[in-house]
């Protein structure tokens, strides 16, 4: 039986790109979001394609028993995960006093606890098989200091690269690779569904890249077992001055770079 790779979030963006990967190096795919027609679509497209066979898994990872029903769902169909892709995500824009508790509360079941919980219900499994594949979808941004507006995003985004480098650690030895990818400004829809597409659209060319270069370089940093990956130079350079940079220096600079932010929130 072909391995299977699990991919939340494959409906667009980086996750679409990671399931074309998966499905062109011949492994079956299981598809998960919320958006049913897409996931029919980039399913139809992927079997054509690539002779695989994909499983579609329609769920609101912000339901706190997402990850149960998704994995119970995968054994129903007798397939156990060999690979986990943990991307689903967006930004929840305002500055946090302004937002509703339920949208924050949703938004750390999500990007935070959803991911967690995938890895430890598959994480012994992985290991008793001799191997496993995580990638923990992070951001440039785990290394930056906060600025205004977005206010979570920086701190699940680093909680994620802190956790993918103890499992990185705690699992050497077994077969079980874990990277934290960390990716800058990705052409997605990313910036479309949190409203900041006019504020992101005036940075230049040189900070962009697409997804289907995030999902290259992560995928092969999970093959060579590493924790972590900062996309391109660029992003390497801005990840490196965010943490030599003297703290108040680089909050400085983040703070008055977010400052459109907090306008654009009406705050
Ligand atoms: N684009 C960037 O510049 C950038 C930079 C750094 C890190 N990232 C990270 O990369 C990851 C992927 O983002 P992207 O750029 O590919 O954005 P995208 O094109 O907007 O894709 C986001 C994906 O997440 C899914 N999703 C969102 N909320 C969900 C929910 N409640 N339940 C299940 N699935 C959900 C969406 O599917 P449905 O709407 O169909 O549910 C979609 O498939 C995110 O974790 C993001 O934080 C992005």
């Amino acid at each position: 039986m072909r391995k299977l790779v699990l991919i939340t979030g494959a409906s667009a963006g980086i996750g679409h790109a990671f399931a074309e990967h998966y499905a062109a190096q011949g492994f079956d795919v299981a598809l998960v979001a919320r958006r049913s027609d897409r996931l029919a679509e980039i399913s139809a497209d992927l079997k054509s394609r690539f002779d695989i066979e994909t499983l579609i898994v329609v769920s609101d990872l912000s339901a706190p028993d997402a990850p149960q029903r998704i994995l119970e769902d995968l054994s129903s169909a007798g397939r156990h995960v060999d690979v986990l892709i943990n991307n689903a995500g967006f930004g929840l824009p305002g500055v946090f006093a302004e937002t509703h508790w339920e949208d924050q509360r949703d938004f750390i079941q999500l990007m935070f606890t959803a991911p967690l919980e995938l890895c430890h219900r598959l994480l012994p499994g992985m290991i008793e098989r001799g191997y496993g594949r995580i990638i923990n979808v992070a951001s440039l941004v785990s290394f930056l200091p906060g600025g205004v507006g977005h206010t979570l995003y920086g701190p699940v985004k680093s909680g994620l690269m802190r956790f993918s480098e103890s499992l990185n650690a705690e699992t050497e030895g077994t077969g079980v690779h874990v990277t934290a990818l960390c990716p800058g400004l990705t052409f997605s829809e990313f910036h479309d569904v949190n409203g900041q597409r006019a504020r992101v659209s005036k940075t230049p060319g040189l900070m962009w890249q697409t997804a289907d270069r995030v999902v290259e370089l992560g995928a092969r940093a999970v093959e060579k077992n590493r924790p972590v990956i900062v996309t391109g130079f660029v992003n390497k350079c801005l990840a490196v001055l965010g943490q030599v940079l003297p703290g108040g220096i680089a909050r400085s600079l983040m703070k008055a770079q977010s400052a459109d932010s907090k306008r654009e929130a009406g705050a």
